[in-house]
């Protein structure tokens, strides 16, 4: 096997002469001819890189097999059983994961703060979920980790959570993965935000025990957006029982370009992946204290939260510089600079093997400057109502999401059993589920949240109105 097959096989299809009469429709034409309308705009700049796995980086039959090897490499260099690459990011994996491992009728224990696609998963797997929710910080009202001790898992055929959490808390995976072991339960973890952490000898869930787990390459690692992979190790969850889910929910024409960005990301690791990581870590140990000089200003860390934070995860918390997180990040994308996400209290920004610390120390002090210029007298926090939710819990989500529906005001609606979701994105965790019950509290929240961030996944994008089960037969 060579070091990158399906890279190799990407280069060669590029390079490759000839004619295609099979997709692409473009029919990889880039660079051919100046004097072709489609080159400019088109062939030679937003798809000149396109090449297919089918009929492209192999033949029409697989006869190279190079996304098999490019996979097998991959899950060799995390020390994991087997991989699967995704193009549809770790939504595809957690729909997979859930559509794979658990099935009508059989109990899930799941963090009810997982992203919206650990719900619709849900939806496509009709399990029975056990909500759980993990501990929440007193002073920082952030998700410091789901407690093994919190969770009654008898019943329970697997458990669901996510680490990190979208602000960089990390859960005590080993304990979980104990607590699941015991009984011959599956442990299921989503990683989206903690590729790099795979690489990090003994950091990524598959070290402490996790059984399936899923990560966004194009998160905290390099690859093209919508990549992700999700992974297996033991042997409670079979790679044939994985594959069923992921071949459910992925395309027939998968883009060679995007899954090779996966396997260039791994050699671009395991070349440099360690000094990176240290480098780019170091930076953000350096970025926290050097933003808590700031007044007002609280860079989290695993000492103040008591639990493990994410190295490359840096989080402020802000309500004593009397600004709020969403205004500092407005200012900022202004000035150049997006974030990942920010609410009334926090503002939290992703590092990756691909910034340097100089950058990073730029943007320390181009925040220094923002938080000055908003500074105001200290106020309360008013935490982010996504990771205090207490759902009432009337159907299964599948069964709440295939009932007769019917549409009414959001504010009339206190009561009824929610079909859909609202998820503030970010971070994309619904404050209302199918299969909930509307309460006064949970109406409050969507309209607070819609006026901070954009309210996504609700099928009117004003979230003025919601669709209810109208009785609960399927449609
Ligand atoms: C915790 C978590 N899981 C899964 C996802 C979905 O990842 P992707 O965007 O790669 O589909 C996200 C997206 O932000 C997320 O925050």
């Amino acid at each position: 096997m060579t070091d990158a097959p399906l890279l190799d096989a990407w280069r060669a299809a590029k390079a490759r002469e000839g004619h295609s009469m099979q997709i692409p429709g473009h029919k990889m034409r880039y660079g051919k001819s100046a004097s072709d309308p489609f080159a400019p705009d088109l062939l030679d700049e937003v798809i000149r890189d396109d090449i297919p796995l089918q009929g492209g980086a192999d033949d029409n039959v697989f006869s190279g097999r190079v996304l098999e090897k490019a996979e097998a490499l991959w899950a060799e260099a995390i020390e994991a059983d087997h991989a699967r690459f995704l193009l549809g990011g770790s939504t595809q994996g957690n729909i997979a994961a859930l559509t794979s491992v658990v099935a009508p009728g059989v109990t899930i224990c799941i963090d009810r703060t997982s992203h919206r696609s650990a719900h619709a998963g849900l939806v496509t797997s009709g399990a029975d979920p056990c909500w759980i929710l993990p501990r929440i910080h007193p002073d920082f009202g952030v998700p410091i980790g789901v407690h093994a001790g919190d969770i009654d898992m008898s019943g329970a055929y697997a458990l669901f959570v996510t680490s990190p959490a979208y602000v960089g808390t990390m859960t005590n995976i080993r304990a979980l993965a104990d607590l699941c072991h015991a009984q011959d339960s599956v442990l299921i973890v989503d990683q989206a935000w903690g590729a790099h952490l795979d690489f990090l000898p003994g950091r990524g869930a598959h070290a402490h025990g996790a059984d399936v787990v899923t990560t966004s390459v194009h998160k905290a690692l390099t690859g093209y957006s919508q990549t992700a992979v999700t992974s297996l190790k033991g042997s409670r969850v079979l790679p044939s029982t994985l594959t069923h889910g992921v071949d459910l929910t992925a395309t027939t024409s998968p883009s060679a370009t995007l899954l090779a960005s996966i396997e260039a990301t791994r050699l671009a690791m395991q070349r440099d992946g360690s000094a990176r990581l240290a480098l780019m870590s170091e930076a953000v140990h350096d970025a926290r204290m050097a933003l808590s000089r700031i007044a007002g200003v609280v860079a989290l860390t695993d000492e103040l939260l008591g639990c493990e934070m994410d190295p490359l995860k840096l989080t402020l918390f802000v309500p004593e510089t009397g600004t709020t997180g969403a205004r500092i990040a407005a200012e900022l994308w202004q000035r150049g600079v997006g974030v990942e996400a920010a609410d009334a209290d926090t503002l939290i920004m992703t590092v990756t093997i691909a910034d340097d610390p100089d950058t990073l120390a730029d943007v320390v002090s181009l925040l220094e400057g923002v938080i000055e210029s908003q500074r105001g007298p200290a106020r309360s926090p008013a935490p982010a109502a996504t990771w205090q939710i207490q759902p009432d819990v009337v159907m299964t989500p599948r069964a709440a999401y295939f009932a007769h529906r019917r549409r009414m005001p959001l504010r009339d609606a206190v009561g009824q059993v929610s079909t859909e979701q609202f998820c503030p994105y970010p971070p994309g965790v619904p404050l209302l589920a199918p299969g909930e019950r509307v309460s006064e509290e949970v109406v409050e929240a969507i309209g607070a949240a819609g006026r901070m961030t954009r309210m996504a996944y609700c099928s009117d994008p004003t979230a003025k109105t919601i669709e209810v089960v109208a009785d609960a037969t399927v449609r």
